[in-house]
């Protein structure tokens, strides 16, 4: 990945970004012989058309692109896998918000998920300069994004719900965090929702409880869903529907990346991360529709469908992030197919329980290009999910609003007094576009990365 970027911006090739309109004069300004090769490439500089002008010696020397305004960040993506390789290239003029955009899209375009392929990937790159004061923070941003993408790639076979506390045992030995992990008969005792989730997998449940960071700074709680498979539990999904079920703990993946970058780029925050780890299997020992749990906090759940499980570990972990009073509380979970109904597979659909957050998060989210929208809190709705014998049931028996009643189900276990937001994300790429290949991806977690940056400074 490093191999992307360098800060040595001897020997390479400029590229000069146009547009329709822009690109008649500059035409005029070339040299006859420049003229004559752009004409056979029929280059007119549309968006994302690309033509390379090679040196005497038959070198590429300068590039010419065409890019849209409607769309910066995605610019770089394109460009990167259409130039020739093992050149280091620059590009100049843009704006400092638009060149990292660009440079994160070059960077995003380098990713391959090779971990099961016998053939690796092609050592060649394309590389891009970058000033030596953005080189860091990009780099850090970009290695945190292949990770994520990693993480929700890989096979539940291989990323277990103990394999996953490692990987972030690991991150919080690197930044020097603490980190608690437990299972077995702790976790049943502290978190009895996500053992009532995982114990039917002979691949345990964990929780993960990381801390970070200075007390006199803004306390951050992140919780992430970390199912590392979703077969739907004795409510068995059909097969469609449990295919892309790996990337269950994307939500958890989110909130794992992003509390390696803020570690990273040590943001002035008092951090902890609690990730709930399952795998939602079926056996002898999966937990029931109908079946009654008694919740950390102490309320009792009824089991409407054993599918709605990503609730239940939530609800356990959210309930130990307010016990702490944290300033800000966010969660992030592949949590409905409803919200994804509502928005679509590249949007983020959040609620908040708290206006000033909720306009902050849609501020950052325009700012990183990060698309998130709001869906409502509606209280009302909430009496879906009153059930005859316990005080409250997971799920409402029709569907309509199920985006909106899993997030009431949460907020059941956040009281008012903490500003909270609930990040209800797609996490994969359902086809592949410039910069983002089919599979597990980063999502919410750069709109929150920015506000965090924004808010506690
Ligand atoms: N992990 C799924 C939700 C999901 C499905 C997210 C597809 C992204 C894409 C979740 O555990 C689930 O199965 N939810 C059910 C809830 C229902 C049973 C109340 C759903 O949305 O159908
Ligand atoms: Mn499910
Ligand atoms: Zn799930």
């Amino acid at each position: 990945m490093s191999q992307c970027y360098t800060s040595q911006k001897e020997g390479s090739i400029p590229i000069h970004l146009l547009t329709p309109q822009k690109w008649p004069a500059v035409l005029k300004g070339l040299s006859s012989a420049d003229q004559k090769w752009i004409q056979s490439w029929d280059f007119e500089a549309k968006p994302h058309q690309c033509c390379v002008l090679p040196n005497k010696e038959g070198v590429p020397s300068q590039v010419l692109y065409g890019v849209s305004e409607k769309e910066p960040l995605w610019d770089g993506a394109c460009l990167a896998s259409q130039l020739p390789k093992d050149h280091t290239y620059r590009v100049e003029g843009l704006s400092e918000d638009t060149f990292l955009f660009f440079a994160q899209a070059w960077g995003l375009e380098h990713y391959k998920f090779s971990r099961y392929k016998t053939d690796k990937d092609d050592p060649k790159k394309t590389k891009l300069f970058v000033p030596k004061d953005s080189l860091d923070f990009l780099t850090q941003k970009i290695e945190v994004s292949y990770q994520v993408r990693d993480w929700i790639n890989t096979p539940a076979s291989d990323l277990t719900p103990e394999a996953f506390s490692e990987i972030a045992e690991g991150i919080s030995k690197e930044h020097k965090a603490t980190c608690h992990i437990s299972k077995g008969a702790d976790l049943e005792k502290n978190y009895p929702m996500v053992h009532a989730v995982g114990k039917a997998s002979i691949n345990k449940p964990f929780m993960v409880d990381m801390r970070w960071g200075k007390e006199t700074h803004p306390k951050i709680t992140l919780v992430g869903k970390g199912v590392t498979f979703d077969t739907g539990g004795l409510d068995i999904k059909p097969p469609s529907n449990m295919l892309l079920m790996k990337k269950d703990m994307g939500g958890a993946a989110q909130a794992l990346g992003l509390a390696d970058l803020i570690m990273r780029t040590n943001l002035p925050v008092q951090l902890r991360l609690l990730l709930p780890m399952a795998e939602n299997s079926i056996g002898a020992e999966a937990f029931r529709p109908s079946d009654v749990l008694t919740s950390r906090k102490g309320f009792t759940v009824e089991v409407g469908d054993t599918d709605a499980e990503g609730r239940l570990l939530l609800a356990d972990a959210l309930t130990a992030a307010c016990e702490e009073n944290p300033d800000y509380l966010i969660d992030f979970a592949t949590l409905t197919g409803a919200a994804r109904v509502a928005v679509g597979t590249d949007i983020t659909a959040f609620f908040s329980n708290e206006k000033g957050l909720s306009d902050a998060l849609k501020a950052a989210s325009e700012k990183s290009q990060d698309p998130l929208w709001e869906l409502p809190l509606w209280g009302a709705y909430a009496s879906m999910l009153s059930s005859s014998i316990a005080d409250i049931k997971s799920c409402s028996a029709g569907g309509y609003g199920g985006a909106t009643t899993a997030a009431l189900f949460l907020k059941k276990f956040v009281p008012d007094s903490v500003k909270w937001a609930h990040l209800d994300l797609m996490g994969w790429n359902m086809s592949s576009k410039p910069g983002r290949p089919v599979g597990g991806e980063v999502m919410g977690l750069y709109a929150a990365y920015e506000f965090l940056k924004k808010t506690c400074r």
